[in-house]
């Protein structure tokens, strides 16, 4: 039986992976920080089935000593501060957890389990101000926030570690990815949310940002299947994860309007733009200048072709499948709680 070691367990990404890895007959071991409040949402239908143990990103000794206890085969660091907003908030934070977190995290595999394989959670922030349209993974980084500079970091060291210590380290470079366990303060579960909660007349409206910003938005049921595919190759390499399409947010807001029943049409320009309902003319979307950010990634689109060649690797849910899947789930989820 294999064993995988994985940081940010409670997140999105940790929770999808950690149901992947016991589907296929791993024994998981989940790294959780103290908190003085459980926050086991994402991953209460397997506790049973995974073994906790506490550490924290910060604190080398604690990564250390659950290595040694788990002894795993393979460990997935996915802990970060992963909202870019906050990254401007609490920079140093930022860099801490996402920049030199990686680094303890080799760094302890290195002296503890140095057979082990590591998967890093790169990201396609660090393309931001986009070199190349698509971004592969030969594409030059230009972080925009000071997330993507720490995961410009984090990706770095991966490949350091790699080449000094022959360490089987990879970087997979994932392209945003959401579902219904995605956090609230992402902009595609804020409009699904929001969309079921004015649905149910339990708002009126939404207030988003920069609504012309395009991603390539994927299903993370279907990344974290390439995250352990890296680790099963002969060779440590970094990969490229994405769907190879891109859509605006507005696109993102008015499919999830639509699908919920309620038709938007754009009025007004700038801060004064509105998304106004088709039918009753009221207004469902307004403009904020408070989600603006200091420095915006307009464009990502991903090539995934060495994936798709190299691991055989390919999404399975496509651009308007996501957003039925986040709106269809927020719809009931939110009907229950009435
Ligand atoms: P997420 O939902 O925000 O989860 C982050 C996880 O990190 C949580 O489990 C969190 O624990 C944990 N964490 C944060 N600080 C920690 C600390 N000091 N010590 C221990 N654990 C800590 O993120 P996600 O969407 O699953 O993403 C997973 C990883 O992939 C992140 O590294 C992210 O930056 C990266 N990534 C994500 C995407 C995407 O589109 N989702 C794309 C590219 C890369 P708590 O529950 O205690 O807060
Ligand atoms: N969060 C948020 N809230 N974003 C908004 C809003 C809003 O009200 N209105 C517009 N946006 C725009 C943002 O300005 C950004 O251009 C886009 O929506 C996506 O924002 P997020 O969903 O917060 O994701 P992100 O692209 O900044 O970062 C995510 O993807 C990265 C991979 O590219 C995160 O998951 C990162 O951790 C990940 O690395």
């Amino acid at each position: 039986m294999k064993k995988a070691l994985i940081t940010g367990i409670t997140g999105q990404d940790g929770s999808y992976l950690a149901d992947y890895l016991l589907s296929l007959g791993y024994r998981v071991y989940g790294m959780i920080r103290r908190s003085s409040t459980v926050a086991y949402e994402r991953i209460h239908h397997l506790i049973d089935d995974i073994t906790i143990l506490n550490a924290d990103i910060l604190d080398q000794t604690s990564l250390m000593d659950i290595m040694a206890q788990a002894q795993p085969d393979e460990i997935y660091n996915l802990a970060a501060q992963s909202f870019v907003p906050t990254s401007w908030n609490q920079p140093v934070l930022t860099g801490e957890f996402t920049a030199l977190g990686v680094t303890r995290i080799l760094e302890s595999a290195r002296r503890v389990v140095p057979g082990s394989r590591i998967y890093q959670a790169s990201s396609s922030e660090m393309f931001g101000k986009v070199l190349t349209v698509p971004q592969n993974e030969k594409t030059p980084f230009y972080p925009r926030s000071p997330y993507g500079a720490a995961k410009v970091y984090g990706h770095w060291i991966t490949i350091n570690y790699r080449e000094s210590y022959n360490q089987f380290a990879c970087s997979g470079i994932l392209f945003n990815h959401e579902s219904p366990r995605r956090g609230h303060e992402f902009v595609t579960r804020k409009i699904s949310h929001s969309v079921a909660r004015i649905k149910l007349g339990q708002i009126q409206y939404l207030e988003l940002g920069n609504i012309d910003s395009r991603r390539d938005w994927g299903y993370a049921g279907d990344y974290v299947k390439a995250m352990h595919l890296m680790l099963q190759q002969p060779e440590p390499e970094d990969y490229v994860i994405s769907t190879g399409e891109t859509h605006s947010v507005r696109e993102f807001c008015e499919y999830a309007f639509e699908h919920a029943g309620i038709p938007i049409e754009w009025t007004g320009e700038g801060l004064k733009e509105q998304g106004v309902d088709k039918k009753t003319g009221q207004v469902r979307v307004k403009i904020s200048p408070k989600y603006y950010r200091p420095a915006e990634v307009d464009l990502l689109i991903g090539d995934s072709s060495k994936a798709q060649d190299k691991l055989g690797w390919k999404p399975s849910v496509r651009f308007k499948d996501l957003i039925e899947m986040m709106v269809d789930h927020d719809l009931k989820d939110c009907a229950d709680l009435k």
